[in-house]
């Protein structure tokens, strides 16, 4: 036997059906999300004493290492208060120094108080987290997050806001 239905009972029926549907699914996400397997690959970064702040002179990078031997760093005391500095006049920022375009090594300007890749010529102002003032770079300079101990006076590398280029992960 036929039954007729009508158009204003067929979407009734069916959005009923597709309500239905959706609390279905929403009941299964939490029991999903709970089986869902840890897929991070990220390491822990290590914590690196760079140099004490008392010993910066102001506008000269100190060079170092983070987060592992092959990737090259500088530090740098701008004098003034920056975006992300630390010591004691917050001044203190930190930088690979690995341009983000293909990876040349930049070097600090002291005149301009910016990074500059002799490559292609990208910019990136150490003022301003390493931002990309003008050329091919695509992302800022990676900057490297340090701590301050006002006790020893150290300056510590902690971690990487960006990543270096030609990695995968900052931490291998
Ligand atoms: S490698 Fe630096 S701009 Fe190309």
């Amino acid at each position: 036997m036929t039954q007729n239905v009508s158009r204003r009972d067929f979407f009734k029926l069916s959005g009923g059906l597709a309500a239905g549907a959706g609390v279905a699914v929403a009941g299964l996400a939490p029991a999903t999300a709970e089986a869902a397997p840890n897929t991070s690959t990220t390491l822990p970064y290590p914590a690196k004493v760079v140099t004490k702040a008392g010993g910066m002179k102001v506008n000269e990078p100190v060079v170092f290492n983070y987060p592992d031997a092959s990737s090259p760093c500088q530090a740098i005391r701008m004098g003034q208060p920056v975006t992300g500095g630390v010591g004691p006049a917050r001044d203190i920022v930190a930088y690979s120094i690995l341009c983000t375009h293909q990876g040349c090594p930049t070097a600090y300007d002291s005149k301009d108080r910016c990074f500059k890749c002799p490559c292609h010529f990208s910019i990136f102002d150490a003022e301003k987290s390493g931002q990309t003032v003008c050329g091919q770079a695509p992302t800022k300079l990676p900057r490297i997050v340090l701590e301050y101990n006002a006790r020893t006076d150290s300056v510590t590398a902690v971690a990487v806001d960006g990543l270096i280029y030609g990695r995968q992960a900052n931490v291998l």
